[in-house]
C-alpha cells in the first residue's frame, strides 16, 4: 500500500489506550488473585488479547460489557483449570514468558505455542531458570523455542538467586511471580533497570516486594484483587504520536493521562538531549505508576550517540527515534542494543534495510548501528518514491507510517500494516487522523 498523503502538520490533544505492558500484569494478576478486579482502560492490542484468552482457557472468567471501558476479571487464584487445546501466545513475547512461569507451577501438563515470529524468539532465558526451580519443560532446541510444553509441578523448589545476563521485564516478572508457588524465595536482579512495573503493580495485589542486601529482589504473599485497577495511556503507543508533532510542519501533539514512568520514557530524556521540543508533566499517581502528559513540537534535532543504561529505557521505541534521527544535523548513533535483535522480528536489520532503501549509508554493528541524519530538511531531500517493509513487526510498521506522513515523496510498504499495527496499537491510524490538520 501507499502511505496516505496528508498535510504534513499535526495538532492536537489526544488521550491512547493502555499500556499494554501493564494490561498483562493486571490481567494476570487479577487472574490469579482471589476477588473481582474492575479494569478500566485495559489495552485493546491483539498481544494482550493472547494474555486473556490465555487466562479463559484456564478458567478465569473475563467479562467485558459492550460500550464500556472496563472488563471484570473473576480471580481463580493460583491454581488454574486445565486447558482444553494449547494454549496461543501469538505475537506477544511477554504473554510466552510470563505463562511459562505459571503454566510450570500448575497441576496439569500443557502446550504453549506462538506465531512464526514467536517462535523465532528466545525462550532459554526464561526455561533455563525456572528449570533450576525445577520445572519440567520440553520444547525445540532443548526448549529455546515454542512450542513448549510443560508438566506442571504445583511448587517451585526456591531459595535460589538468578543474576540475569541481560535487562529483562519479562523474565524478572516471570521468576518474580514465581514466588507464588514457593515456600523459599526466588531472587532475581538485573545488570541495569528495565521497566519497573511488576515491582510497582505487585503491592497493589496486596503482595509485599522486598529487597535483600545484596539487592536481588523478591516478593512475599499471594495476590489479592484490589477491587479495580485503572490502566495509564501506552506511551509507546504515544511516542509514535509525538514523533508527528516533532517531524510534522508547524505541529504540536498533546497526549495525556499518559504512562510517565522513568523506566520507560527514556525516548523522551533522548530526544531532550537531541534539541528536541518535548516537555512531560507527572500530573498524579495510579496504579503505583506515574502518570501524565507529554507535549511535543515541530524541532531542530543534533544527532547523538546512545548507548548504556538508557538502552533498556526506552528499546521499544529505538525503531521511532532511529526514523525521527533522520531529520537530525549529526551523526546518531546506538550501541549495546543486541536485544534488538531477538525482538518481534531483528529490528536491527529491519531499521537498516529501511534506512538503505532511503538511500541512507548505514553502518551496522551487531549491537546497533549509526548513520549521518539528512538535517533539517529531511522531508525536501526524500522526496522520490520508496519501497519499505514492516518485516510483520509493529513498530517499524508504525515508524515508516510516521516518516510516510511528513516526507514530501511517497513511501510504499507491504499491504498487511493494519494487521500487524493491531498488535500494540489497533487506534494508530484514526488516532493519526484525529492530530491530522486538514489543508
Ligand atoms: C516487556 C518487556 C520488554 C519489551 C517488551 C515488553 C514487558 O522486553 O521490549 O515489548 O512487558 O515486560 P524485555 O523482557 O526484553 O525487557
Amino acid at each position: 500500500m501507499e502511505i496516505p498523503k496528508f498535510s504534513q502538520t499535526f495538532r492536537g490533544k489526544i488521550r491512547v489506550k493502555g499500556d499494554k505492558s501493564i494490561s498483562h500484569r493486571v490481567l494476570i494478576l487479577s487472574g490469579l488473585s482471589e476477588g473481582i478486579t474492575k479494569i478500566y482502560n485495559l489495552s485493546s492490542a491483539d498481544d494482550v488479547k493472547r494474555t486473556a484468552n490465555i487466562l479463559s482457557e484456564l478458567g478465569v472468567k473475563i467479562k467485558e460489557k459492550d460500550g464500556q471501558n472496563y472488563v471484570n476479571v473473576e480471580g481463580k487464584g493460583l491454581y488454574l483449570n486445565f486447558p482444553q487445546s494449547v494454549l496461543y501466545a501469538g505475537n506477544s513475547g511477554t504473554t510466552a514468558r510470563i505463562f511459562s512461569a505459571i503454566l510450570s507451577a500448575q497441576k496439569f501438563p500443557s502446550v504453549l505455542d506462538g506465531d512464526e515470529s514467536l517462535r523465532k524468539r528466545p525462550m532459554k532465558r526464561v526455561v533455563e531458570p525456572l528449570r533450576k526451580l525445577g520445572a519440567k519443560i520440553w520444547g525445540k532446541n532443548n526448549g529455546d523455542n515454542l512450542p513448549l510444553i510443560f508438566d506442571g509441578i504445583g511448587k517451585f523448589r526456591g531459595g535460589k538467586n538468578f543474576l540475569l545476563s541481560v535487562p529483562s521485564a519479562q523474565v524478572k516478572t516471570a521468576l518474580l511471580i514465581a514466588n507464588f508457588w514457593s515456600d523459599d524465595p526466588i531472587k532475581v536482579k538485573e545488570p541495569s533497570s528495565s521497566r519497573d512495573h511488576t515491582e510497582r503493580i505487585l503491592p497493589i495485589f496486596s503482595v509485599d516486594l522486598k529487597k535483600d542486601e545484596d539487592g536481588f529482589i523478591f516478593c512475599e504473599g499471594k495476590p489479592i484483587s484490589p477491587g479495580f485497577f485503572n490502566v495509564p495511556g501506552d506511551i509507546s503507543s504515544a511516542s509514535f504520536l509525538l514523533a508527528l508533532g516533532i517531524l510534522g510542519k508547524n505541529s504540536e501533539v498533546e497526549v495525556y493521562d499518559v504512562l510517565l514512568n522513568p523506566t520507560r520514557i527514556g525516548f523522551i530524556q533522548a530526544l531532550k538531549s537531541m534539541g528536541a521540543d518535548i516537555e512531560f508533566w507527572v500530573e498524579r499517581e495510579e496504579g503505583g505508576e506515574p502518570v501524565g502528559k507529554v507535549v511535543a513540537k515541530s524541532s531542530f534535532l543534533k544527532a547523538q550517540e546512545f548507548k548504556g543504561e538508557i538502552i533498556p529505557l526506552m528499546i521499544d521505541e529505538i525503531p521511532i527515534l532511529s526514523f525521527i534521527a533522520i531529520f537530525s544535523e549529526g551523526v546518531f548513533c546506538v550501541r549495546d542494543a543486541k536485544e534488538l535483535r531477538v525482538k518481534e522480528t531483528d529490528r536491527i536489520h529491519a531499521i537498516c534495510h529501511n534506512l538503505r532503501a532511503l538511500g541512507i549509508e548505514v553502518e551496522e554493528y551487531e549491537d546497533g548501528f549509526s548513520f549521518e541524519g539528512l538535517g533539517k530538511d529531511a522531508e525536501k531531500k526524500l522526496k522520490n518514491d520508496y519501497y519499505l517493509k514492516s518485516f510483520g513487526d509493529h513498530r517499524i510498521a508504525m515508524s515508516i507510517f510516521v516518516l510516510g506522513c511528513v516526507i514530501e515523496g511517497r513511501i510504499f510498504v507491504d499491504d498487511d500494516i493494519k494487521s500487524v499495527v493491531s498488535v500494540s496499537y489497533p487506534e494508530f491510524f484514526s488516532d493519526v487522523q484525529k492530530l491530522l490538520v486538514r489543508l
